[in-house]
């Protein structure tokens, strides 16, 4: 998709000629034995980075928050997450499939819900002949809702819940580097009200493969078992793990530029009178939209042949996500070319 403006998802950037470079000089060993260096040294700086006590290097977002459930739970425990969340609408059932759990959901406003939401879906423990409640579960930011920040209120009430309840709480932290860029909460701050968190490096971040997720020494032992189990032990991955490293020393700080260009491209949209965006929702570095009376794949069709790549996220809606492979020209011909369909 080389020629085309790209705003599917940033998940599609390439390894800059930095990164390659410092993928290319990784050193590297035999990371089941332990002996990568160069996994370790991510593992560290980014537990350091969480402020937990361990992190582990994981191939994918869903095997970081699967690795971190399965752990935290026996079969038959139900997990509390949004309706919207990752883990329940794109993860192929893997809570059911994975670890025997079920999910219990909570229609959250724009990805975002409360205790008082949650307080009442927490199961008796006398009631033997239910599911237990035993995760709750945030996503932060929230990708479905288009994006949006889940504020750091809302997640200390709902630790404290959790914790009343004895229950553990997980953040799908995909995207914490975009919350914690726009709101100037370091991630370690959000880390610290969870017991697991799992974050993408191949997301905004632009590494081309893997997770890490973080939590306590035992945690991360568990997960090191269970990762195994699950064919996720790798070797040489020190390669990978150079990329991870490269992308959180240097494209943390640059997120504020794809939130920019969001913005940018969300105020000139909803400036035409067939296209609704919902304005509250654009926070980070996504942007939802409808079209009225358009066909959404005609839509899509035509701004593919006129060289646009979006995606849809709900039936209806069209997504178009910033990234660092895209520039401010590239954003402003986007625009041109859905104005020159829509009108
Ligand atoms: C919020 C969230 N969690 C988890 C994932 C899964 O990441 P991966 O595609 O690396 O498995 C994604 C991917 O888009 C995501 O948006």
């Amino acid at each position: 998709m080389n020629n085309f403006i790209d705003l599917r998802s940033d998940t599609v950037t390439k390894p800059s000629e930095a990164m390659r470079k410092a993928m290319f000089n990784a050193e590297v060993g035999d990371d089941v034995y332990k002996e990568d260096p160069t996994v370790n040294e991510l593992e560290e700086y980014a537990a350091e980075l969480l402020g937990k006590e361990a992190a582990l290097f994981v191939s994918s977002g869903v095997m970081g928050n699967q690795v971190c459930l399965n752990v935290l739970t026996q079969p038959g425990d139900e997990v509390i997450c949004e309706k919207d969340a990752h883990i329940f609408q794109y993860e192929s059932g893997s809570p059911a499939a994975l670890s025997g759990i079920q999910l219990s959901l909570v229609d959250g406003v724009k990805g975002v819900f409360t205790p008082e939401q949650v307080e009442p879906l927490i199961r008796p423990e006398s009631a033997y002949y239910m599911a237990r409640t035993k995760v709750i579960e945030v996503e932060n930011t929230h990708n479905r809702a288009g994006g949006t920040i889940n504020p750091i209120e809302n997640i200390k009430a709902l630790s404290q819940l959790a914790k009343k309840h004895k229950l553990y709480f997980h953040l799908d932290g995909a995207r914490i580097w975009n919350a914690s860029v726009e709101t100037g909460i370091a991630p370690s701050e959000y880390a610290k009200h969870f017991d697991s968190v799992s974050c993408c490096l191949s997301k905004g971040l632009g590494a081309p493969v893997g997770s890490v997720i973080a939590g306590s020494k035992d945690f991360i032992k568990e997960a090191y078992r269970v990762r195994k189990g699950w064919g996720g032990g790798m070797r040489q991955a020190g390669f990978l793990a150079a990329a991870g490293l490269y992308a959180l020393k240097n494209n943390i700080t640059r997120l504020k530029d794809d939130h920019i260009k969001a913005k940018t491209i969300a105020e000139k949209l909803n400036s035409i009178p067939c296209i609704k965006v919902d304005m509250d929702c654009v926070q980070t570095n996504m942007v939802m939209f409808t079209l009225g009376k358009i066909n959404v794949d005609d839509f899509l069709a035509k701004c593919k042949d006129n060289g646009l790549l979006l995606s849809t996220g709900k039936v209806g809606v069209i997504r178009a996500v910033t990234h660092l492979d895209v520039s401010m020209e590239e954003i402003y011909k986007a625009i041109k070319i859905i104005e020159k369909i829509v009108l």
